[in-house]
């Protein structure tokens, strides 16, 4: 027998999909985290814009638009941002993944980007043509185009719903002993933007992304699963391992929590970043929230069955 009320829920208009710019430097987990952007119904996916990081500005960029036209986007548009970092410049993370950025994936080059627009312009476009608290931004590379957008244009990050940044680290780093890749690349772009009062910004640590990983077995089935699947499978086979023969999937985890919140949990923090030149340099120290408004979120757990489930069952279905 139906339940009135079971009707009534049935009659619910689903919730408007989120209007998403993914700020990147793909990168095996940043294609990954792509297409779960692409496959995921509850978000709309309006650009990518690109920075220097795993690989080249160039390489980014030419990466972001072969993988979008690779998925059936070629409408979304890809806008490169800053080739160095603020003060100093970056190195590559090719010992990571691959010359190309794109480890063992073989993708027709996608057309060429047009030089134009600046990503930092771009993304000013987007939000002076949006409502308050209406856009997110998903922030999976060293976070330089996020600072210049801090820097000019303060009148227009209320326009931000939610900036997730793939950075940081509460314990030990990545690219060195105390720093994680993307908050090493460009520290003082992440001090500046984790420490802006205006933006309610979530980050999802190292220690958290970490565990981002897919079983063998659950590999073979993205492998099977679509074409799509298996060219993020031979990726995924061309990650390096560092020695540690762990593959996770760190920027994944950011779609997953736009697209699933309840993916991750978090607490309110704030971050301090090594801005010097010593062996310190990228390290991120949390401490307490700071007074209101300090709306900085920390990740300090995941649901990493939900994750890989997720994961697989919307990107290697597609
Ligand atoms: C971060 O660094 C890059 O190698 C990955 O794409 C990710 O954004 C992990 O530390
Ligand atoms: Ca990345």
């Amino acid at each position: 027998m139906v339940n009135p009320g079971d009707i009534e829920r049935r009659r619910e208009p689903l919730a408007p999909p989120i209007p998403l710019v993914i700020d990147c430097d793909p990168g095996i987990d940043d294609a990954v985290a792509i297409a779960l952007a692409v496959a995921s119904p509850e978000v709309d996916l309006l650009g990518l814009t690109t920075v220097a990081g795993n690989v080249s500005l160039a390489r980014s960029t030419s990466n972001a638009r072969a993988l979008l036209d690779s998925f059936g986007r070629p409408d979304v548009p890809v806008v490169p941002g800053a080739e160095r970092g603020l003060v100093r410049a970056k190195a590559p993370h090719a010992d990571v993944h691959g010359p190309t950025g794109l480890g063992n994936g073989r993708l027709p080059m996608g057309e060429p980007v047009a030089a134009g627009e600046h990503a930092v312009q771009f993304l000013a476009r987007v939000l002076a043509a949006a409502p308050p608290r209406s856009v997110t931004i998903a922030a999976i590379a060293p976070l330089t185009n996020l600072a210049l957008l801090v820097a000019l244009h303060p009148e227009l990050l209320d326009r931000i719903r939610h900036l997730v940044v793939m950075g940081t680290s509460s314990g030990p780093g990545n690219m060195t002993p105390h720093a994680e890749y993307n908050t090493w690349a460009d520290p003082e772009a992440a001090q500046r933007v984790l420490g802006e009062p205006a933006i309610p910004v979530c980050v999802v640590e190292l220690q958290t992304t970490r565990h981002t990983t897919l079983t063998p077995r659950q590999l073979d089935e993205l492998r099977g699963g679509s074409a799509r699947g298996a060219l993020l499978a031979s990726m995924i086979d061309g990650y390096v391992d560092q020695g540690r023969g762990a593959r996770p999937l760190h920027d994944v985890l950011v779609t997953a929590a736009i697209v699933a919140p309840d993916v991750i949990q978090t607490r309110p923090a704030s971050v301090e970043i090594d801005t010097s030149t010593s062996e310190q340099r990228g390290r991120s120290t949390f401490g307490p929230e700071r007074d209101a408004p300090a709306p900085l979120r920390v990740s300090t757990d995941l649901d990493l069955e939900r994750f890989r489930r997720l994961t697989l069952d919307r990107v290697a279905a597609a």
